[in-house]
C-alpha cells in the first residue's frame, strides 16, 4: 500500500485536563521524548484515542511553550471524539497525535479583525496574541452562547479593549456588516459555526481576499452532476476512473492508495493532494481563492477534476 502523504506520528503524555468553561476541556500534552514539532497559530493537530474516530483540534497553547494545549468541546451528536476526550482521558494517559497541520495559518497585515464564535476561538486566541505581539492593530470580536460557555475569557483579558465579548444570554448581538465596515482595511480571520461564517463571507465585500475562514461543518451546496473522469496517481502508476457519484478519495482507497482523511466533506485539509498536471474543480472549503487558482492541491475527498484526465502526486 502507498501513501498519498507521509504521516508522522508523535506520542504523548497527558500532563494535565483544565475545565476551562461549561462542556469545554483544555488537554496540557507533554512529548514522551524530545521536543514536539513546532507549529504557528491556526494549526491543528489530529487526536488518536483508542476506540474513537480521529479528531482534529486547533493547538489553543502558546507555540514558544515545550507542550501543546488543546481544547475539547463536549458535543453530544458528534461521532464520539469529544466524548472519548470528556469520559476517558485522565493525567497520565498516552496518545498518539499527528504532527501539525496548518491550513489557516495567519499572513502578515497591519490590522487584523478576529471572528471566533463559541469554540471557535481556539486558533483565534494565539492568532490574537500574535497579532499582540507583533505590534500589528487588531479587534477580537467573540460570540458565544453565555460567559460560563465560552473558554478562555480570563486569557483574553490582558489583551483589554481589542477584545469585544457578545453573549447572547445578554441580550447582545453582533452587527457583523458594521463590525466588517469599522475595519476596512482589516484582514478577516474567523472561526465558528456555519450560520456565523455564511453571514460573513455576505458582510466582507471582497472576501476572496479579505475573509480566511475555518469551517466546524461543510456548508450545504448543491452542485451539478459532473461526467466521469481519469486520475493518473504518479507515483503508484495506477490510472483509474471516477464516476460522477465516487469521490477521488474513494477510487484511490479502492486501488489500495492510502489517503490520510478525516472530514471526508473538504473542510479539515487531511486529504490534501498535490495535483502534477490537470486542472481541479475545487470544492473545498480549505484553500483560499488564491490557492485554488494557484492550482497544484486539491481536496481529494471533494474536489473533482476540470480536464479529463487528473495526475496527482500520490
Ligand atoms: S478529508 Fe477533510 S478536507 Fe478532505
Amino acid at each position: 500500500m502507498s501513501t498519498a502523504e507521509e504521516i508522522v506520528d508523535i506520542r504523548v503524555r497527558v500532563r494535565g485536563l483544565v475545565r476551562e468553561a461549561e462542556g469545554v476541556l483544555s488537554v496540557d500534552l507533554e512529548p514522551l521524548s524530545g521536543a514536539l514539532p513546532a507549529w504557528e497559530p491556526g494549526a491543528h493537530v489530529d487526536l488518536v484515542v483508542a476506540g474513537a474516530p480521529v479528531r482534529q483540534y486547533s493547538l489553543c497553547g502558546d507555540p514558544a511553550a515545550s507542550r501543546y494545549r488543546i481544547a475539547v468541546l463536549r458535543e453530544p451528536d458528534s461521532r464520539g471524539g469529544s466524548r472519548a476526550v470528556h469520559e476517558r482521558l485522565r493525567p497520565g494517559d498516552e496518545l498518539v497525535l499527528r504532527e501539525p497541520r496548518n491550513h489557516f495559518s495567519l499572513e502578515p497585515s497591519p490590522e487584523y479583525l478576529f471572528i471566533a464564535g463559541g469554540i471557535g476561538i481556539t486558533p483565534i486566541l494565539p492568532m490574537a496574541r500574535a497579532a499582540a505581539r507583533s505590534g500589528a492593530a487588531f479587534r477580537l470580536l467573540y460570540l458565544g452562547a453565555s460567559r460560563t460557555r465560552m473558554p478562555f475569557l480570563d486569557e483574553l483579558a490582558p489583551l483589554g479593549d481589542a477584545v469585544t465579548v457578545i453573549a447572547r444570554d445578554e441580550g447582545t448581538r453582533a452587527d457583523l456588516v458594521a463590525e466588517v465596515a469599522a475595519s476596512p482595511g482589516a484582514l478577516v480571520y474567523a472561526c465558528g459555526p456555519e450560520r456565523m461564517l455564511t453571514a460573513l463571507a455576505e458582510a466582507v465585500p471582497d472576501a476572496e481576499t479579505r475573509l480566511r475562514v475555518e469551517y466546524f461543518s461543510a456548508p450545504e451546496i448543491e452542485y451539478e452532476p459532473g461526467g466521469p473522469f481519469r486520475i493518473r496517481l504518479d507515483r503508484s502508476g495506477l490510472e483509474l476512473e471516477v464516476q460522477p457519484e465516487e469521490s477521488i478519495l474513494e477510487v484511490m482507497r479502492g486501488a489500495g492508495v492510502d489517503v490520510l482523511s478525516d472530514c471526508e466533506s473538504g473542510i479539515c485539509g487531511s486529504c490534501e493532494t498535490r495535483i502534477v498536471d490537470g486542472e481541479a474543480e475545487h470544492r473545498d472549503f480549505v484553500l483560499t481563492a488564491q490557492e485554488k487558482a494557484h492550482g497544484d492541491c486539491m481536496m481529494v475527498c471533494v474536489s473533482r477534476a476540470a480536464c479529463p484526465l487528473l495526475v496527482l502526486d500520490a
